[in-house]
């Protein structure tokens, strides 16, 4: 039976297991959905381990039953205000005596760059090679087999909290499976949604999930920059149950159903059922109303990703602009409120170049599980110790892992 690959989305709102494997032209074949409620998470952080735990199992057992497949290992993602990401350099001297660049010289520039301090509350999840400098040539992609005497490497570093990493990996562990890697999610998110070509010219992602709002920056094919925001579409629910004093529950559907962000695209005399309150009769409320109760909420989340996006340095380099993806993406009304805070053209990012299961996994909100497995596809067959990329063609973002989180825990 062809090898499967769980990717394993524990959101604020949702828990999603996505399973795929290989189609017959080695892509990417979604073959199980499943989704529960999460009830155990806040602000993308696990608050309730027990909670989070019966999540896990049920989001695994459905998509395990559609696949028609028993899961042990799944690829999980990771967010939270606890994320910090920075970008530092390594240099070495090449080894050899032809001053010929070779694997473990790359490695070395690598594991220079990574000599971060060893902080007891933090933990190193991802090092992500950028580019390389051989002597004075810059924008290396892969420098091994090219002459030289000293090479320079750029990695993106992601640390997180200690106890939320843990806190997941006891979650996971608890529900039964195995972590085969955590990946920051609007990382896991911008595999499946972006083209290469947008990550070439320079594009933010941004993942407007329920509790955190998630930004990944690439330019050159590279990520440069992660952010994550404590903010997300669970703000934008609870102004409207207080706006129009109606339950969270109704609250979320009334946005689903009737919210807008962009009130140039609502009209006057459009009304809405809200739900009577305690024995209360039913009332009409104009979207109008709605509108002006979404509207600054979402600027404002809209606003701090923008804030967070500068900081980056990268603002004035993004030619393809930005995307939006996420749940909290497919608010109508959102793109035009984006494209005037960003001054950049703004695009819903779906998952794509999937097979499969396209009617219930094309969706915004799973693009951080398509992408979870796509990183496991990626990542299948590299030796623990070439995952730098270096042993497989056609891997772009050089992922080198640091393992000794996992090895404390399992
Ligand atoms: N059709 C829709 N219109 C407006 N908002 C929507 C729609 N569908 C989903 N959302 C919102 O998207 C949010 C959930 O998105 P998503 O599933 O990406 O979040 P999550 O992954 O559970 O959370 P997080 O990533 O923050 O931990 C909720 O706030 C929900 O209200
Ligand atoms: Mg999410």
């Amino acid at each position: 039976m062809a090898k499967h690959f769980a990717g394993l989305d524990i959101g604020t709102t949702k828990i999603a297991c996505i399973i795929a494997e290989h189609d017959t032209d080695g892509g990417t074949k979604v073959i199980g959905r499943g989704v529960a409620p999460s009830h155990g998470l806040r602000k993308g952080v696990v608050v309730n381990i027990d909670k989070t735990v019966q999540g896990i199992r049920s989001a695994v057992r459905e998509a395990e039953m559609i696949a028609g497949v028993d899961t042990s290992e799944v690829y999980v993602g990771i967010a939270g205000e606890h994320v910090q990401s920075f970008n530092k350099s390594g240099v070495v001297a090449v080894k050899s005596d032809g001053g010929e660049i070779t694997e473990e010289d790359v490695r070395r520039a690598i594991d220079n760059a990574s000599a971060v301090p060893n902080l007891k509350d933090r933990e190193t999840i991802s090092i992500v090679p950028q580019d390389y400098i051989v002597d004075d040539q810059i924008g290396i992609k892969d420098p091994i087999g090219m002459s030289g005497v000293r090479l320079e490497t750029n990695v993106h570093i992601i640390t997180c909290g200690t106890t939320s990493v843990q806190n997941i990996c006891k979650s996971v562990e608890k529900a039964g499976f195995v972590v085969a890697d955590v990946v920051l999610e609007p990382v896991a998110s911008s595999k499946s949604v972006l083209e290469q070509d947008e990550r070439e010219i320079g594009v933010a992602l941004i993942d407007i999930g329920g509790g955190t709002t998630d930004i990944a920056i690439y330019l050159d094919d590279s990520l440069r920059d992660t952010r994550v925001i404590g903010l997300g579409g669970e703000y934008v629910t609870k102004d409207i149950a207080i706006g129009i004093r109606t339950p969270i529950d109704k609250a979320e559907e009334i946005k689903k159903k009737y919210g807008c962000a962009d009130p140039r695209v609502v009209q006057t005399g459009e009304d809405f059922p809200v739900p009577g309150v305690g024995g209360r009769e039913e009332r009409q409320v104009s979207r109008e109303i709605l509108t002006s109760i979404i509207e600054p909420r979402v600027e404002e989340i809209l606003n701090y990703a923008y804030r967070e996006i500068q900081q980056s340095g990268y603002n004035d380099m993004l030619g393809a602009g930005i995307v939006l993806t996420g749940g909290g993406s497919l608010l109508e009304g959102i793109q035009s409120v984006a494209e005037r805070v960003f001054e950049h053209p703004v695009k819903i990012g779906y998952p794509q170049n999937f097979t499969g299961l396209i009617d219930v996994a094309k969706s915004p909100i799973h693009a951080t599980g398509i992408g979870l497995c796509m990183h496991g596809m990626e990542i299948e067959n590299v030796p623990e110790k070439g995952r730098g990329g270096l042993e497989v063609d056609g891997i772009k973002d050089l992922w080198v892992k640091i393992k000794e989180v996992f090895q404390k825990y399992f």
